[in-house]
């Protein structure tokens, strides 16, 4: 079985562990923090659970030194999005967007140790604001940009699908969907490729796509606004990533990938749909999108590019690459 190690052990990062453990994903899942006893804890709570995992999983806390051997590397450190206040008094998670400057800092630690470590695997980013930030992540690992990718719209598309059979009356199973573009407010959730009971939506139906759409694109404020963070979606998203490429599995699903032409869209990271497997994305596939949805991609990109180039923008620490 596959060693993982996931740096950043808070409420994503351990929740991903989790996810590996209880699915016997990965037999080896290390955690890596800066809060070294929070990374020991988060494996000692999940390793109370291994009389019931299904195969013998190694969890524990670990460093960079771990690294070298590994299969993949999670990077999930960051903060969470913090709540800011409306003029009505309530209160909404802050645009992941606004993350950007601490998390890329956050990324200027990480990125020199995991290049000295020796680590030649998959890395798979979550940091928000995710597309920048494992676009920058593979412009400084210098790495082949198919084994750097992030979960990107892959928990939006989750939360469609969930959306999409409640509208429909359908099970989950039953339907099918894509969220595209920015892990964030510009996302779109094109038409043109939903189905349910295999069968594309038509203008006879019934069900309000554009709510739909709302509703999957808004999930991650409420939860964060009701709860602090999400964790448990995003956890199981990353799992079924990794055990696609342990796998083998050849499978389609969306991640945040370095588009080099497709959709019109060279030199950022997006949700797209890519055929993942043991080398990381074998392929970005390209769906056939009405050009209107083409459009609202590429502006989703556009959303991503600016950003990507004011990450570019963030000066190193004295010690760091220029
Ligand atoms: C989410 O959408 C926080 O970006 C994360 O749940």
């Amino acid at each position: 079985m596959g060693k993982v190690v996931i740096i950043g052990a808070g409420h994503v990062g351990s929740h991903c562990a989790y996810a590996l453990a209880i699915q016997a994903i990965a037999g080896q899942i290390i955690l890596i923090d800066i809060d070294e006893k929070k990374a020991e804890q988060q494996a000692q709570d999940i390793a109370d659970a291994s009389c019931y995992f299904s195969q013998n999983i190694q969890i524990r806390s670990g460093s960079y030194d771990d690294c070298k051997s590994a299969d993949i590397v999670v990077i999930a450190a960051g903060a969470p999005r913090k709540p800011i206040q409306r003029p009505d008094g309530s209160f909404i998670p802050m645009p992941r967007l606004e993350l950007m400057a601490e998390s890329i800092r956050t990324m200027q630690d990480i990125i020199p140790k995991l290049k000295a470590s020796g680590f030649a695997g998959i890395i798979i980013g979550i940091t928000n604001p995710a597309d920048v930030v494992i676009n920058y992540i593979d412009k400084h690992m210098g790495y082949p940009s198919n084994r750097v990718f992030g979960t990107g719209t892959g928990l939006d598309t989750a939360r469609l699908k969930r959306y999409l059979a409640e509208a429909a009356g359908r099970p989950v199973c039953q339907v099918g969907c894509i969220a595209m573009g920015e892990h964030g407010d510009s996302q779109i959730a094109p038409i043109s490729q939903m189905t349910v009971d295999n069968r594309p939506i038509s203008e006879t139906d019934t069900i309000d796509c554009g709510q739909v759409a709302k509703l999957a694109r808004t999930t991650g404020g409420r939860v964060i606004a009701g709860k602090g963070s999400t964790e448990f979606g995003i956890g199981t998203v990353l799992a079924d990533l990794v055990r696609a490429i342990l796998n083998d599995e050849q499978r389609q699903i969306p991640v945040s990938a370095l588009l080099t032409g497709q959709y019109g869209v060279k030199g950022v990271h997006a949700g797209v749909p890519a055929v993942i497997g043991r080398g990381g994305i074998e392929k970005v596939i390209e769906l056939d999108l009405t050009a209107e949805e083409l459009e609202a991609f590429q502006s989703s990109c556009t959303v991503i590019q600016s950003y990507a180039e004011k990450a570019d923008l963030i000066d190193w620490p004295l010690n760091g690459p220029k």
